[in-house]
């Protein structure tokens, strides 16, 4: 099965030729860890600032820690980028970075029940993002890639249940719930 691509020809003109299975691995994982590495830029500065709003000496301690193991996915990513010959898209970076630094300043006014949702939600999706990653590590004949992608998942997780586990009693969590289908486990 192949995705289809336009390569030049020697004459200059287009030609349609089919993207071989492992180049359409190689592209995808390419694409997600560009995302993952900016998404990590916002997440370490939103988790700046949401540890700093936080009263809770343990979960300000958690979430700081939280903030760190963010710095170190993004340094792991930055190098299997810069290993596959790729680089972090600017303009992306520049768009996460204010993001991070937005909704890190916004913890300080939105409450204790809501950044927690949001950083519950947001580890939902790093989770399968680095999953899915692995899947086009292995597809890309890029086996050596995996076990780190797949202890990153794991790590997502771990914060996934730290943030849905510290509001799981609280009386908004039911309704936010459904609303965003969040896995009945919590
Ligand atoms: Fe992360
Ligand atoms: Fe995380």
């Amino acid at each position: 099965m192949g995705v289809e691509t336009y390569l030049g020809t020697p004459n200059g003109s287009l030609a349609c030729a089919p993207m071989d299975d492992e180049s359409h691995h190689l592209k995808a994982l390419t694409q997600i860890l560009q995302n993952a590495y900016s998404g990590e830029l916002a997440a370490a500065y939103a988790y700046r600032g949401h540890w700093k709003s936080v009263k809770k000496p343990e979960e300000r301690e958690m979430i700081h820690q939280i903030e760190q193991e963010e710095w170190s996915h993004r340094a792991v990513v930055g190098s299997m980028l810069a290993g596959l010959g790729s680089k972090p898209r600017r303009f992306k970076e520049w768009k996460m970075w204010l993001i991070g630094r937005t909704l890190g300043a916004l913890c300080h006014v939105s409450g204790w029940f809501f950044p927690m949702f949001f950083a519950g939600q947001l580890e939902v999706k790093n989770v399968s993002e680095y999953d899915t990653a692995a899947g086009h590590a292995k597809g890309a004949g890029r086996e050596d890639l995996v076990p780190a992608l797949s202890h990153m998942a794991i790590t997502e997780k771990e914060h996934e249940i730290f943030f849905f586990g510290v509001i799981r009693e609280h009386r908004l969590f039911p309704l936010m719930k459904k609303i965003f289908k969040i896995s009945s486990a919590y």
